[in-house]
């Protein structure tokens, strides 16, 4: 433990000042950001903004300019410096920043003025969706994480271990290595995920394709469902009926809401060619101006 009464304690930018403005505003915006962010991946529900974590352990390291009187004598000298080191901590909390080299290896260097030797490691045993292990390795650390949820240890494997692993390699896929032409960080191995990925999408297509076919809607226009509703059949009981029938609780698939209709699965039972149709119906009364929309049959 360190003594706060002797002089070899040296307090740290986060114990003095931050600017909690500029943190606060990059945290909120994380929420509207679609491509690149970690959430986009997995959503987890306890993440914490990367821009509150980069900042907190950046702020961490670096020493306040009131534990070098030396070269900071005055107030006037330390309040000057402390501008210096917030402006470098509200350009690094920027999204847009994130992987800008000069911005990082700007902060990075303030790090390394003040530890001796190489930086601390960063063991965050709770780490959930990785932000703080992330923020770790970001800023040159080396970074351990662990959680009890192997949800959670999946996506930091995904995020922090497989990115390292191959960093700075090319891609092995013959088409995305043709493409690229240098494959700094990540760059080989998400060219990889596309290419595989893709190849993955074609052949799930063509080998399960037909289970889950385009819907046609009342104009005869071709709609492709964004999502697809199960249910358990079973043989009808029904002895004028021959085919199986869908157990379902609820046809309910939005409750209605203030200006929101309600919006229902309605099967159509054709008992002359024994076939089951289903149509999605918005309810118009509920002041939405719904429409109806047919769907094929899938039996
Ligand atoms: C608040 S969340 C961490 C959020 C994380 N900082 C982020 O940004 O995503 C707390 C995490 O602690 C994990 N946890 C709870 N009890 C634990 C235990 N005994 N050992 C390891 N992990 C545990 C939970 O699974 C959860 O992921």
């Amino acid at each position: 433990m360190i003594d706060r009464a002797t002089s070899a304690y040296r307090p740290k930018l986060i114990e003095v000042a931050l600017p909690l403005d500029a943190i606060n505003k990059a945290s909120a915006r994380e929420k509207s950001i679609r491509h690149g962010h970690p959430s986009t991946l997995h959503l987890w529900w306890a993440r914490r903004p990367l821009a509150a974590c980069r900042a907190v352990i950046w702020a961490s390291l670096v020493d306040d300019p009131s534990a070098h009187p030396d070269r900071f004598p005055s107030e006037e000298s330390q309040a000057a410096e402390r501008e210096r080191l917030f402006n470098i901590l509200e350009r690094l909390v920027v999204w847009e920043n994130s992987n800008n080299p000069d911005v990082l290896s700007e902060a990075q260097a303030e790090i390394k003025l003040y530890v001796e030797g190489e930086p601390p490691a960063v063991l965050d045993p709770f780490a959930g969706g990785g932000a703080i292990p992330l923020e770790a390795q970001r800023l040159g650390l080396r970074a351990l994480a662990g959680d009890l949820n192997p949800v959670a240890v999946l996506i930091n494997r995904a995020v922090l271990d497989i990115p390292q692993r191959f960093a700075n390699r090319p891609p092995a896929h013959p088409t995305a290595r043709k493409d690229l032409v240098t494959w700094a960080g990540a760059q080989g191995l998400a060219a990889d995920v596309g290419a595989y990925g893709a190849w993955m999408r074609v052949e799930a297509k063509r080998r399960i394709g037909h289970l889950y076919p385009d819907v046609i809607g009342v104009e005869g226009e071709r709609l492709t469902p964004i999502a697809w509703i199960w249910a358990r059949t079973v043989k009808s009981p029904d002895p004028a009926w021959g085919g199986h029938v869908p157990l379902v609780r609820s046809w309910t698939l939005r409750k209605a809401k203030k200006n929101r209709p309600e919006v229902w699965v309605e099967p159509i039972v054709d008992t002359a060619t024994q076939t089951i149709n289903y149509r999605v119906i918005t309810n118009s009364a509920g002041g939405g101006g719904g429409k109806t929309v047919a769907l094929s049959p899938r039996q």
